[in-house]
Parts: structure tokens; C-alpha cells; sequence
């Protein structure tokens, strides 16, 4: 089985990489590296001991992407590759809206070409919107999300929606992630953004190691126990397993079916200071500074579908995830 993997440089695409190679499968990958490295591949490799064909790709251009198809016989494919900076993505929505959506709609025209009608889709939360004391669940109807990231995200997942409709013989497992973070146990793949990383635990793992000063906490009047906003972090390569059980899901039905993965429980940002100071050993200095525009105070999932659907379910606690994140920053360096 020879499963294209778009954006599988990236952090999560990474992550699933070896979790196919070490699976079996055959993959193709494709990565333009706007915000990835050239160096994870090889990293991947020595993980998954298993070499795979690379193409150096973006998915606005479509003959090259239809070079792909006609060398490489794909029978799914996995679609990571998309920009997701929330900050960027107000300031740049043209280049969001078409980057994420024609690059998608290029996808799915030369899989439909091919006759290849299987995809898994990196989707997120972020299309419920909700601030919600209870777990989120699948059939919380989406909210128009606040910034363009989400709505590319929700508009793709709507896109695919529309061609599953139109041809009984497409099968789509979109995946809304929660708080994706950790770091495989090697410390040869993670999260490494470019810049000033935005979400918190890149953060945290950076002023831990000394490369930033402090942590700014947005927020400590919300109306939760400790005042700080609550996420549902999930263990990367916990999420990157899913996209495996995800993958056999779509080749046992047909239509589009959406699937939480998170772990059910949601963490404060004061807890999770606690616990990379427990898994470093370091003190992580910070302020209190005034919210973000656009932060709920409460995001956590119900992840009980992609156990009955999926048999799937997180196993890796917060303390590993921290754990694994130090390990790899550093071994980073
Ligand atoms: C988590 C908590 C912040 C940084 C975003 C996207 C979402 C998804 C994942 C992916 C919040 C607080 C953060 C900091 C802080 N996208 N925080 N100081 O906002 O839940 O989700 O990433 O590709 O679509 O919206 O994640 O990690 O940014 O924030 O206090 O420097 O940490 O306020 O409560 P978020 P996050």
C-alpha cells in the first residue's frame, strides 16, 4: 500500500511518517518547506531505519503534483501540508485562503484524476469555536472560526464534504486535532517552528533552554480554577498513531466521517509551567500579560468517537510530553 503524505516534513507529518514506515506501509513524501527542514527526512529514516521517495513539492503547482501521481502508483494519501500560523494568517488571509485551499483543491482534482479517492485530513478543533465547559464533541455544530486558519480548515473540511457527496466511491476521515505538542522519544524529530514559536509549549521549551526570557501567560482572569486558559494537549506521536487507524478507517468506508483527537482532559497554562519544570529540571520564568485577542478560556475534547470509531486513544500523559519536548530541544541544541 503507497500512501502520499503532504506536509510530512512538518511536525505532525513527520511523526506519522514513521509511524507508517514502522507500519508496513510504503509512502511517498511531499514538502515544499515553508515551514519544515530538509534534515527531518533524514531523520525519519534513521528512526524508521526504511529510505522513501521524496519530492520537493507545493501543491499550487499541479503538474508538478501530477508528476507525483503518474511516477507513483498512491492509494491514499494523508494531507498535512497547509500554512497554520493564526497570527499570520489575519495578517495575510490571501496567501492562507490560497495556499490551504487551492493547494487542497489542486490535491483532490489529480487524486480524483488518478482515481485515487482516499484521503486523511489534518483538520482541527478550531472549527467548533466554542468556549465550553464540557467536552467538545463531534456533533457540536461548527462555528464560523475567528481567524482565516480556521475557516481554511473548516472550508476544506466542507470541500471534501461536497466531493465525497458528489462520488459515493470517495472516502474522507477529516481529524480535528486539539493541542498537538511533544516530541518523538528518539529527540531526532519535534516541533521546531521558524521565529517565535506562538503556541505555548514550543514557547516554554525555548525559555527553558535559554533561547527566549520569559513567558508571557495571556490571561489569568478567566473563569477557570487558576484564572489561565485550558487546552487539551495531545502527544504527537499519541496523534500520529490515529492517522494510522484513521487510514485503515478510510479504506473500510465511504463518505466524509470527522474525528476528535484529543485525550479528554484539558491542563492550564499554570499547570503546564508545573510540569515542564518537573520534566527539565529548570524554572521557567514568566508574566502575567493581558489575554489574546481570539483565546477561549475553555478547549478540551470529548474523544470517546475515535475510540468506538477508530479503537483508538491517547496513552501518553502530560509529564511525557514534556518530557519528550526537553529531550528533543535538547538534542537540537
Ligand atoms: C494554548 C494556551 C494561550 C502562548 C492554537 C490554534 C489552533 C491549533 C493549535 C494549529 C492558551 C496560552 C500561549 C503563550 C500563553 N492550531 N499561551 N502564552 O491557541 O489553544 O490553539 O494552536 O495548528 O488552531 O489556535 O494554542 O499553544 O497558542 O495556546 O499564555 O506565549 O496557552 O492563551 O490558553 P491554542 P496555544
Amino acid at each position: 500500500m503507497v500512501i502520499l503524505v503532504t506536509g510530512g516534513a512538518g511536525f505532525i507529518g513527520s511523526h506519522t511518517c514513521t509511524e507508517l514506515l514502522e507500519g508496513g506501509y510504503e509512502i511517498v513524501v511531499l514538502d515544499n518547506f515553508v515551514n519544515s527542514r530538509p534534515g527531518t527526512l533524514g531523520h525519519i529514516e534513521e528512526i524508521a531505519r526504511r529510505e522513501f521517495p521524496f519530492y520537493a513539492v507545493d501543491l499550487l503547482h499541479e503538474q508538478a503534483l501530477r508528476r507525483i501521481f503518474k511516477e507513483r502508483r498512491i492509494d491514499a494519501v494523508i494531507h498535512f501540508a497547509g500554512l497554520k500560523a493564526v497570527g499570520e494568517s489575519v495578517r495575510h488571509p490571501l496567501w492562507y485562503f490560497h495556499n490551504n485551499i487551492t493547494g487542497t483543491l489542486n490535491l483532490c482534482s489529480i487524486m480524483a484524476e488518478f482515481g485515487c479517492k482516499r484521503m486523511v485530513f489534518s483538520s482541527s478543533a478550531t472549527v467548533y469555536g466554542i468556549d465550553s465547559n464540557e467536552p467538545i464533541s463531534e456533533e457540536a455544530t461548527p462555528r464560523t472560526p475567528i481567524n482565516p486558519y480556521g475557516k481554511t480548515k473548516l472550508m476544506i473540511e466542507r470541500i471534501l464534504g461536497d466531493i465525497c457527496v458528489s462520488d459515493p466511491e470517495w472516502s474522507v476521515v477529516s481529524l480535528r486535532y486539539f493541542n498537538p505538542a511533544g516530541a518523538h522519544t528518539s529527540g531526532l524529530i519535534g516541533e521546531d517552528p521558524k521565529g517565535i514559536p506562538n503556541n505555548l509549549l514550543p514557547y516554554i521549551a525555548k525559555v527553558a533552554n535559554g533561547e527566549l526570557e520569559k513567558l508571557s501567560v495571556f490571561g489569568d482572569d478567566y473563569d477557570t480554577p487558576d484564572g489561565t486558559g485550558i487546552r487539551d494537549y495531545i502527544h504527537v506521536v499519541d496523534l500520529a498513531k490515529a492517522h494510522i487507524c484513521a487510514l485503515r478507517y478510510a479504506f473500510a468506508h465511504t463518505g466524509q466521517d470527522v474525528i476528535n483527537l484529543g485525550t479528554g482532559m484539558g491542563y492550564s497554562v499554570f499547570e503546564i509551567i508545573a510540569a515542564f519544570e518537573r520534566a527539565s529540571g529548570k524554572k521557567i520564568p514568566y508574566q502575567v500579560a493581558p489575554r489574546r485577542p481570539g483565546d477561549l478560556a475553555v478547549c478540551y475534547a470529548n474523544p470517546s468517537k475515535a475510540k468506538s470509531v477508530l479503537g483508538w486513544s491517547a496513552e501518553r500523559d502530560l509529564d511525557a510530553m514534556c518530557f519528550d519536548i526537553w529531550h528533543y530541544t535538547q538534542r537540537r541544541g
